[in-house]
């Protein structure tokens, strides 16, 4: 798929811009502050409804304005769409085709984009809530009940949370286990489905890109121990949830990693090898969403080049070459290891416009 028409309107410090986007590589380029990431980030939110950089919707408004919108063209294998998403008031609204979306599930069902970008590092190295975004965001796609499943679950964990730190008797919270038990058994089954066929497009992708690190292991954890059912272990777990004041184990709690024959601790990796790592994660999820879905996600890498020496750049221009419609790449200037990826498109930003150049 690929964004054929993207508006942003007042977005940071871009106040409207309308740009026409085409197949193939297209490249921001401009000075530090110009608004190149800001763009990269409007593409995302229509994907996410939250950004890669920002944990507050509310500092992505332009100063001084209302709010901010996104308006998208998307072509897809199944047919083009129009896709909206607006921030005001706090609350994010959202459109399909014109139309209000009956949630923010059913505009982010529409579009796939995958993002690599200065902090992808710490998917590798950062909390464990970031790899089951990521991880979540992949079985969201093809799981058509996740969102619903993972949104009881989360609810159940609060009430569970809320009664552990009262006073009184467990049946209360035999209530909220089984209820936790049902949704949370669901959730791990999906992500363990996933995560078999994610692993498999990784190890394609580390033998091109980080082959001097040796075979590859991905695991995943699911929350709490292998030879336990969700709802034993909750039981078994009263006591040390009440001492805790929170449930300590779960889906919530699940994890995954990866290590290297030739690097099996996470401390062991550099920090551009923790960056390539994520990067092939990144690649991996957009090849597992081309074979499940027939169709490969926009592919964007923010600040690409910074960090990656130029024999990394050129395995991941030859690993791109292979497969997505539309890239879109910001940086101080044009990598010149992208170049043997395709024909090039370049845009020029400065003070949150565009001009394309080439
Ligand atoms: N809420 C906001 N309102 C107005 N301006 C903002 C807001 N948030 C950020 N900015 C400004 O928007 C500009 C765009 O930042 P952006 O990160 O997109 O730049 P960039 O071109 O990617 O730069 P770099 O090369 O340093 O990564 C910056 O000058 C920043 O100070
Ligand atoms: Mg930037």
């Amino acid at each position: 798929m690929h964004l054929r028409e993207l508006r942003l309107r007042d977005l940071r410090n871009i106040a409207t811009l309308d740009v026409a986007l085409e197949r193939g590589i297209s490249i921001f380029i401009g000075a530090n502050g110009a608004g190149k990431t800001s763009i990269l980030e409007g593409a995302y939110l229509l994907s996410h409804a939250e950004s890669f950089r920002a944990s507050r919707a509310e500092v992505l408004i332009r100063r001084g304005a209302g709010g901010l919108s996104v308006y998208a063209e998307v072509e897809r294998r199944i047919g083009p769409v129009r896709l909206g998403l607006a921030r005001r008031d706090s609350r994010w609204e959202a459109a399909v085709n014109g139309a209000p979306a009956a949630n923010l599930g059913a505009l982010l069902r529409e579009f796939a984009l995958v993002c690599f970008e200065p902090g992808s590092h710490s998917l590798i190295s950062g909390s464990s809530l970031l790899r089951r975004r990521f991880l979540d965001w992949s079985v969201f796609h093809v799981e058509p009940d996740y969102w619903l499943q993972a949104r009881r679950y989360q609810r159940a964990l609060r009430q569970r949370n809320a009664w552990l730190r009262q006073p009184g008797a467990d049946s209360e919270l035999e209530a909220w286990d089984a209820e936790l038990a049902l949704t949370g058994t669901m959730m791990a089954a999906a992500r363990e489905r996933h995560f078999a066929n994610f692993a498999e497009e990784l190890q394609g992708v580390l033998a091109g890109l980080l082959p001097e690190l040796g075979e590859p292991r991905a695991s995943l954890h699911r929350g709490w121990p292998e030879a336990q059912d969700l709802a034993g272990a909750l039981r078994r777990a009263h006591g040390r949830d009440r001492q805790r004041g929170h449930t300590t184990l779960g889906p919530h709690r699940a994890d995954w990693n990866i290590s290297f024959a030739l690097a099996p601790g996470r401390d062991e990796l550099s920090r551009g090898q923790e960056k390539l790592c994520a990067l092939a994660c990144v690649l991996a999820q957009a090849r597992w969403y081309a074979r499940e879905q027939g169709e490969w996600p926009v592919v964007v890498l923010d600040d690409f080049a910074s960090e990656l020496d130029i024999a990394h750049q050129t395995a991941v221009a030859r690993l791109l070459a292979e497969g997505p419609d539309q890239i879109l790449v910001s940086g101080i200037e044009v990598p010149e290891s992208l170049r043997a990826a395709g024909p090039l498109r370049v845009f020029h930003v400065e003070h949150g416009m565009a001009r394309c150049l080439v």
